[in-house]
C-alpha cells in the first residue's frame, strides 16, 4: 500500500526494551507471532527480549536456541537480555555483545522469574564480572527478597506484588541503594527496570548526577494506574513491583517530563486470564503492553497539557534514541541518514476506545480495555514497505531480523 502521512507524526519505528514474548516454553502465554504483531500495532518495530522463559536463556547455547524458534515468525526486529545466573556470574565477563546486549538480574522472585539472586556475595560477583566485561545490567530490583532475607517480611502469602499498606515503603528502595552501592564500587553499568515509587526516581537521578554510570526504565503501566485500579479492578493490574499511589505515579511522570528516565518499557508479560485469576498467592504478576504502551503514553501526555510537537520528542527520546543507545541498535530508533527505514505514523488527535477485540497478545486481555485512548498508530513501516496499516491489516511475511552481530554502526555503514 502507499504511504499516506498527511496529518501524522512520522516518529522512529519505537523500541520496546523489555518484552515477555514468552518463547521458548510458555507458548501458552504468548507466541513471538502474537507478540511481535501487536508490537508493530503499536509502533513499536524493535523488541529486546527478556530471558525467564523455561528453559530460562542463561548461556549463548540458550541464546540462540531461542534465536532459531524465532527465525521467520517475529514482525518486529530483535534482541534479547540474557539471564544473569546467579551460581555462575563470573560467566558475565565474557559474554559476547553479539548475544545478548545486556544481562538481566532478578533481586526477586516468583514463578516468573526462575533463577533468582538471593544474597549479596553472588550479587557483588556479578557486578564485578559485568563490570570486567563491560556489560550492562538491566535490574529487576524489588526488596521482597531483601525483607525475607532480613525477616522481617509481612508473612503474608498475598503479598507478593501487592501494593502494602503496612509497608508503605516497600517496592525497590532497598534493592535499589543496593544497586547504586555496587555501581559506585564496580563502575558497572546499570539499569534499573520497571521503576515504581517516588523514593527510587529520586535516589536514582541524584546517583546519575554524580556521573555514576546508571540509567532507568518507567513502564506504561507504572504511568497509567495507580493502586486504586488495583482495588476497583481486581488482578489484571497485579504486577512486579506493584503499582503504587498517585504520587509515586506524578513522580514518574516528573521523570518522563524532565528527562530523568531513560527508557520506556512495556513490560509485556501475558499470563492467561485462568492464570490472573486465581488466588492472589497463586496467580503471577503481569499484564500485556507492548500494542498499547506508545499510545498510553501519547494519552498520558495530552492529558497533561503537553504540546503534541513536544510530546512526539518525548516518544522519539524514551522509545528511540534512549534505549538505541543503551542496547546498541544501530539504526534503530532516530530518523537520520543512514538509518534503517522503520517508521511508525501517530494520528495525533484521534480519541477511540481500546476493546478486547483490539487485542493482539495471545493472552486475548488488556488492563486498558474501556480506556479512551487519544491518539492512534494508523501505519507501520518496516525495513521501507508497510508492515502494517490500520485499515488493510498485516503485510505479507513476517520480515523482522536478529539485530545479532549489530556491529554495524551507523558510521560505518555511511
Ligand atoms: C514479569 C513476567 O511475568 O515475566 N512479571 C511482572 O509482573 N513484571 C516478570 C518481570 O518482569 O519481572
Ligand atoms: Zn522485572
Ligand atoms: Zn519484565
Amino acid at each position: 500500500p502507499r504511504l499516506d502521512a498527511r496529518g501524522r507524526y512520522v516518529l522512529p519505528g519505537l523500541i520496546d526494551s523489555h518484552v515477555h514474548f514468552r518463547t521458548p516454553g510458555l507458548e501458552y502465554k504468548e507466541t513471538w507471532e502474537h507478540g511481535s504483531r501487536a508490537a508493530l500495532a503499536g509502533g513499536v518495530t524493535t523488541v529486546v527480549d527478556m530471558p525467564n522463559t523455561r528453559p530460562p536463556s542463561l548461556d549463548e547455547a540458550g541464546i540462540i536456541a531461542k534465536a532459531d524458534r524465532i527465525a521467520g515468525r517475529s514482525w518486529a526486529d530483535y534482541r534479547f537480555h540474557i539471564g544473569a545466573d546467579p551460581d555462575h556470574p563470573e560467566l558475565l565477563a565474557d559474554l559476547d555483545p553479539r548475544t545478548a546486549t545486556s544481562a538481566k538480574v532478578f533481586m526477586a522472585g516468583h514463578h516468573t522469574a526462575p533463577v533468582v539472586f538471593r544474597d549479596g556475595e553472588q550479587l557483588r560477583r556479578a557486578f564485578a564480572a559485568a563490570a570486567r566485561g563491560g556489560v550492562r545490567l538491566v535490574l529487576h530490583a524489588e526488596d521482597q527478597h531483601v525483607f525475607d532475607l532480613l525477616d522481617v517480611g509481612s508473612g503474608d502469602p498475598d503479598s507478593y506484588g501487592q501494593y502494602e499498606p503496612h509497608r508503605p515503603r516497600s517496592g525497590g528502595i532497598v534493592a535499589v541503594a543496593q544497586v547504586v552501592r555496587l555501581v559506585r564500587e564496580y563502575g558497572t553499568k546499570a539499569h534499573i527496570l520497571h521503576v515504581s515509587s517516588a523514593e527510587e526516581a529520586d535516589l536514582l537521578t541524584a546517583a546519575a548526577a554524580e556521573g555514576l554510570p546508571l540509567t532507568f526504565e518507567v513502564t506504561g503501566h507504572h504511568l497509567s494506574f495507580t493502586h486504586d485500579d488495583t482495588t476497583r479492578r481486581g488482578p489484571r493490574t497485579r504486577l512486579s513491583p506493584a503499582i503504587r499511589d498517585g504520587r509515586d505515579q506524578r513522580r514518574l511522570w516528573q521523570a518522563v517530563l524532565h528527562g530523568q528516565a531513560a527508557t520506556l518499557g512495556s513490560d509485556h508479560a501475558p499470563h492467561t486470564v485462568e492464570e490472573k485469576n486465581r488466588p492472589p498467592a497463586e496467580a503471577p504478576p503481569g499484564l500485556p503492553g507492548v500494542q498499547e504502551l506508545a499510545t498510553a503514553v501519547w494519552t498520558g501526555l495530552q492529558s497533561r497539557g503537553v504540546e503534541p510537537d513536544e510530546a512526539a520528542l518525548h516518544l522519539a527520546r524514551l522509545m528511540g534514541d534512549g534505549p538505541a543507545r543503551l542496547f546498541d541498535l544501530p539504526g534503530k530508533g532516530r530518523l537520520e541518514p543512514g538509518a534503517d527505514a522503520d517508521l511508525a505514523l501517530l494520528d495525533p488527535s484521534e480519541r477511540w476506545q481500546f476493546s478486547g477485540r483490539d487485542v493482539m497478545s495471545l493472552c486475548g486481555w488488556s488492563a486498558y480495555e474501556g480506556w479512551t485512548f487519544t491518539g492512534r498508530f494508523t501505519t507501520t513501516v518496516k525495513a521501507g514497505r508497510v508492515a502494517w496499516d490500520i485499515r488493510t491489516g498485516f503485510a505479507g511475511r513476517p520480515q523482522g531480523h536478529w539485530l545479532q552481530g549489530a556491529a554495524r554502526s551507523l558510521e560505518a555503514a555511511r
